[in-house]
């Protein structure tokens, strides 16, 4: 069986690129550029630590709201990776999935999305899913309208609506809820992310910017989280 204290499913808030740049004198694309850096080398770290799922908040619904520039830089990162993380996926047997809205992104980055998911889904290593256009909210909008187009197909009534009908819905269908949720650079808020998937999720904040998260402040973070008490609504261990 696998350790409970090792959390199987983590989810990270990377927050924190633009102070971090801004900090240094530097633009805010190049926080971005650093923060980019270290999500490979933490999908590793997290594999050596044997987390199995990783899921990272790339770009929210609401960042598009940013300036028109750092939209584009964020993409064309986003673009890079796909392509460039290919070789590395298949090295490390990792499958990758995109989670949120894909279809309001440029054509030609949906298809190299499609290409790195296709090329890497019988892998049988980690799972790493990469939150892009994603909002919380979105996603629950987009199952309730899968549900109603069932309904009008004649496939569900209103009794077969169950908490895990919704869940198939959602765009981390088939995924084990996240156990432990990191955010970094100081925020304690969950921007729209895995509200669905977070009921029971335990948070982890730290003040640490993304762009210099490491190994060992992941490793606090999974520490933190093997001496929490989960309860899901029950009582402590040992009381009945
Ligand atoms: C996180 O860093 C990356 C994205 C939201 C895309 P931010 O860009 O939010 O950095 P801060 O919060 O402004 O420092
Ligand atoms: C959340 O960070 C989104 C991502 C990390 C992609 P934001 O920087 O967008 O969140 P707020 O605006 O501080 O809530
Ligand atoms: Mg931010």
């Amino acid at each position: 069986m696998s350790d409970p204290k090792i959390p199987a499913h983590v989810a990270i808030i990377m927050d924190g690129n633009g102070r971090w740049a801004k900090k240094r004198g530097l633009p805010r694309t190049a926080g971005h550029k650093k923060g980019a850096e270290v999500v490979e080398q933490i999908l590793e770290d997290a594999d050596h630590m044997g987390i199995r799922y990783l899921t990272v908040y790339a770009f929210s619904t609401e960042n598009w709201l940013r300036p028109a520039m750092e939209v584009k830089a964020l993409m064309n990162l986003l673009r890079t990776y796909m392509i460039s993380s290919m070789e590395k996926c298949a090295k490390n047997n990792v499958s990758v999935r995109v989670i949120g809205d894909r279809s309001k992104l440029s054509a030609d980055l949906q298809e190299s999305i499609g290409n790195l998911e296709e090329a890497t889904k019988n892998n049988t290593g980690m799972h790493f899913q990469i939150a892009i256009n994603y909002g919380g909210r979105d996603e629950i909008v987009r199952a309730v309208k899968k549900l109603v187009a069932k309904a009008r197909a004649g496939e569900i009534t209103e009794e077969d609506v169950t908490e895990a009908l919704i869940a198939d819905c959602l765009d981390t269908a088939g995924l084990p809820d996240p156990d432990l949720l990191i955010r970094t650079c100081g925020e304690q808020r969950i921007s729209n992310f895995l509200i669905w998937e977070g009921a029971y999720t335990e948070y982890y904040f730290t003040d640490t910017a993304w762009p210099d998260f490491t190994k060992e402040e992941l490793q606090k973070a999974v520490d933190a989280f093997g001496n929490r008490e989960r309860r899901y609504g029950g009582l402590t261990g040992g009381q009945s």
